[in-house]
């Protein structure tokens, strides 16, 4: 079996990496600065066990590079795996899919197996756009067309291709779906359960994936705000004890600074857009989800004021700048927000991330951070540390070790990593969702907010007669 996959992006390369074990796999893109690297075996994209599949792919011969304007092998199954960003006003700009779907129309004798083949997109496409932009394709003969969307998550890409919870097939023909299924049994064997359905809702069903885990996550952070208006509360025990029921399930109930990466902000806002130009009416769920992820990266920044005072001349440690561990990736990064949020209040930036050297910097650079390989050199003189992204090495770590050059002790937990520690009676440790640590440390010019007495619609506490 041969494949062509079209991008080699997060999608595309792990994909192709993966089915290069088995197949033998042809990966294009017009992108030539990156298919250069990817021929020398450096993927520019930090993910784990990606560089061993890929050197394992490029030695075999199973895995073979080409730019856009080199002569592309024949194959049987074409996956289009090319971004489709946001455009400003929050719809799906599909030019890269559109783009290479005129490549392989022009150049079908060259790209497609003159017997059959199965051209794929994998790309998170709004429900139409297979239809739309394949159909024509399909209607020459010998060409079966299908929508078969990845759910494979940053930092742990290569592991959830290679052992997906489900594949999703959606086809106009039996014989396109029986042809992909084939494939698919053939790579994952037969416990991998292999869905079959319409194009239309296969194309939903991922955007359906991503809406339904943003809106845990913003459900969670709106409660942790809740919660922490209430004396003894924490969200995370709060958070435990639903996960134990299996209707909710204990995964992504994570309090804390809000969701960023290329896909779930992008998702939400794509089918928002969608939703409301066919149903002539704004869904107000999904637009409460986008609104309440917004407001969270500022959330530190409030704690940090109202503990630290005026931000003017600070020198503020930032701990991670990607989305999310295990990821060079900073695309809708919270921390930019953050910093950026700083900046504007005069502070100074310091920030550190343990893969300093993998990221583009360029966006923070602009508000004059200071970047540090070293945790010690990046937290020295300054007056609060706020962290960002739940790396390991910043796990590890011991409170005091944290503070002992800091010029004020206070450290803002915008994920909630040492949220279970005992934090020493010098430090001010502050966190999203949780009120206990928050009353030992009252805030920079505070006054009793009498809000936050939980029993305030009891006119006395309750006595029982006996
Ligand atoms: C996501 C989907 O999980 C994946 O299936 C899809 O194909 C692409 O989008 P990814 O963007 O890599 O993957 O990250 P994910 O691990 O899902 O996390 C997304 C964001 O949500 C991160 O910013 C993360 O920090 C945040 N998050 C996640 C929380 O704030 N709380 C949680 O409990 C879980």
């Amino acid at each position: 079996m041969k494949i062509t996959i079209f991008g080699a992006g997060y999608v595309g390369l792990s994909t192709a990496v993966c089915f290069a074990t088995k197949y033998d796999v042809s990966l294009v893109d017009v992108d030539h600065e990156k298919i250069s690297a990817i021929k020398a075996g450096k993927s520019l994209i930090y993910e784990a066990q990606l560089d061993e599949l890929l050197e394992k792919g490029l030695s075999s011969g199973n895995l073979r590079i080409f730019n856009i304007e080199e002569n592309i092998p024949p194959s049987e199954i074409i996956f289009i795996a090319v971004g489709t960003p946001s455009d400003q006003d929050g719809y799906i700009n599909l030019q890269f899919v559109r783009n290479v779907v005129k490549t392989i129309q022009k150049r079908q004798k060259e790209i497609l197996n003159p017997n059959y083949s199965l051209i794929a997109i994998r790309s998170t496409v709004i429900p139409g756009t297979t239809r739309r932009y394949l159909q024509h394709l399909e209607k020459r003969g010998n060409i079966g067309i299908a929508f078969s969307p990845e759910f494979l998550s940053q930092g742990t890409a290569i592991k959830d291709t290679l052992y997906p919870c489900r594949m999703i097939i959606g086809s106009n023909t039996a014989m396109a779906s029986t042809f992909l299924k084939s494939f698919y049994t053939n790579f994952y064997g037969e416990k991998i359960p292999i869905l079959q359905m319409s194009i239309e809702s296969a194309e939903f069903a991922k955007y359906a994936a991503n809406a339904f885990l943003a809106t845990k996550i913003s459900f969670v952070n709106e409660l942790a705000n809740i919660v922490e208006s209430v004396d003894d509360a924490d969200i995370g025990d709060v958070m435990d004890s639903i996960g134990y029921d299996p209707r909710i399930s204990p995964f992504f109930l994570k309090a804390g600074i809000g969701f960023g990466g290329s896909c779930f902000p992008k998702d939400v806002r794509a089918l928002l857009q969608f939703a409301q130009d066919n149903l002539a009416e704004k869904p107000s769920l999904l637009n409460a989800v986008l609104e309440v992820n917004e407001n969270r990266p500022l959330k530190v920044t409030k704690l940090l004021r109202e503990h630290l005072g005026e931000l003017d001349g600070k020198i503020i440690a930032i701990f991670g700048l990607t989305f999310k561990p295990g990821t060079n990736d900073i695309r809708e990064t919270p921390a930019l927000s953050v910093i950026r949020s700083l900046w504007r209040n005069g502070a100074k930036i310091h920030a550190h991330d343990p893969i300093i050297d993998r990221i583009d910097l360029r966006s923070f650079s602009r508000y004059g951070v200071k970047f540090f390989s070293d945790i010690e050199s990046c937290l020295t003189g300054t007056h609060a540390c706020i962290l960002l992204t739940e790396w390991p090495e910043y796990q590890e770590i011991s409170i005091n070790k944290l503070v002992s050059n800091m010029a004020q002790k206070i450290i803002i937990d915008g994920r909630r990593i040492y949220a279970d520690r005992k934090i020493p009676v010098d430090v001010c440790y502050l966190t999203i969702g949780s009120s206990i640590n928050r009353k030992n440390h009252l805030p920079f010019n505070h006054t009793p907010n009498k809000s936050s007495n939980n029993l305030k619609s009891f006119d006395a506490p309750l006595s029982i007669d006996t």
